[in-house]
């Protein structure tokens, strides 16, 4: 049955006065304030997805026998509108978490969100609250789609209920230091995602399952984990909730490839065109920490960087680990982590031209 794309707008007087908003949009951090609107769409195995609406964010009423509470199925999507110079509003490549989305459902047993339904209720999010858009050179209004199972049943097995949200929050830097370099500890003890597991999937439990790890980062002063492959402990998979990549010499990049535990990030792969385009090699292949601590002692690796939407491109300065530490040459930002980032953003604020058709 076809889905009821049709979203009733129900915008009303801002929640939050125009002054309050202004003094919350002069320093927002991350993911602390939000807008005066969502959208909230209803799935049922009878109706399909119905009842679409976009609303006066406020909280959900859940059952306590609600199954998300229980069985965690739920996944989301984080991608962000940026106020263009010409005063509209523009998106990144919304398509591509359209459909990563899609594959997250698929892979926790849930029903696809069409992905027309899913751009829909992010472009109707940000335009009607698009006075919450920062203005601040590191602004931006960072979407969050989510879903989540809602049946009332305690029974293990994938819900015959959902429902599908857009929540808007508006966000600076994801990382206390804004764009300098961050520390990392590498996990030994943990690991986020085993072949055959869900580490390909946007899924909120794999976050929760960074979180004791990421703690140990934290004790240990650094500002982020990386976690290393289930089987060898060998292999670098991801930060907790970033991918990651590596300068050599001779300006070529590397990182690791999407082998099903590895988050395929929408920032990885523009990255990968960007830098393609720019002539230069992106090799797509494992990287051993062994070897990550022996080049850069040898000063064959230039710079390490995370990235991802809510970091952007994060360099990685130095990388901590049980047995000791070492420093990626200055420790500081490089200058190929500088000019992707730059031409990235550029992009992505409708400020430089879009060869790719990234923007809408
Ligand atoms: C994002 O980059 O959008 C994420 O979902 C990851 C999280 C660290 C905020």
């Amino acid at each position: 049955d076809q889905p009821n794309q049709h979203f009733v707008v129900d915008t009303h007087p801002g929640i939050v006065p125009a002054e309050q908003r202004t003094a919350l949009l002069a320093n927002p951090g991350f993911g602390k304030v939000f807008t005066d609107h969502m959208a909230i769409v209803r799935y049922s195995q009878d109706r399909g997805w119905h009842d679409a609406r976009i609303t006066a964010r406020a909280p959900i009423p859940l059952d306590p026998a609600s199954a998300v509470l229980h069985y965690a199925q739920e996944i989301f999507e984080g991608l962000k509108a940026y106020r263009a110079e010409d005063g509209g509003a523009v998106l990144f490549r919304p398509g591509e978490n359209a459909s990563r989305f899609r594959l997250s459902a698929e892979r926790m047993a849930m029903p696809a969100v069409p992905e027309e339904m899913f751009v829909e209720a992010c472009r109707l999010v940000t335009t009607t609250d698009r006075a919450w858009i920062p203005d601040s050179p590191d602004g931006s209004l960072y979407l969050r789609p989510f879903m989540f199972a809602n049946e009332v049943f305690l029974g293990v097995k994938p819900s015959s209920e959902y429902l599908f949200l857009v929540i808007a929050s508006p966000v600076g830097a994801y990382f206390k230091g804004g764009a300098s370099a961050v520390s990392i500890w590498v996990s030994d003890e943990y690991v986020r995602a085993a072949p055959g597991g869900t580490g390909a999937a946007k899924y909120g439990g794999n976050y929760a399952a960074s979180l004791k790890a990421q703690a140990e980062a934290t004790e240990n002063g650094c500002d982020q984990v990386v976690f290393l492959d289930a089987v060898e402990r060998r292999w670098i998979d991801e930060l907790g909730g970033m991918n990651v990549f590596f300068v050599f010499e001779d300006g070529s990049l590397l990182t690791p490839p999407l082998g099903g535990s590895i988050l395929p990030g929408i920032t990885r792969d523009s990255l990968i065109t960007l830098a393609r385009d720019a002539g230069r090699t992106v090799r797509e292949e494992p990287y051993a920490i062994d070897q990550w601590a022996a080049d850069a002692a040898s000063g064959r690796l230039r710079e390490a960087f995370a990235c991802g939407t809510a970091a952007v491109i994060t360099p990685i300065g130095t990388v901590k680990r049980r047995d000791g530490a070492f420093k990626i040459a200055d420790g500081e930002a490089g200058p190929v982590a500088t000019s992707l980032r730059q031409q990235l953003v550029d992009i992505q604020r409708a400020k430089a031209p879009d060869p790719h058709g990234w923007v809408q």
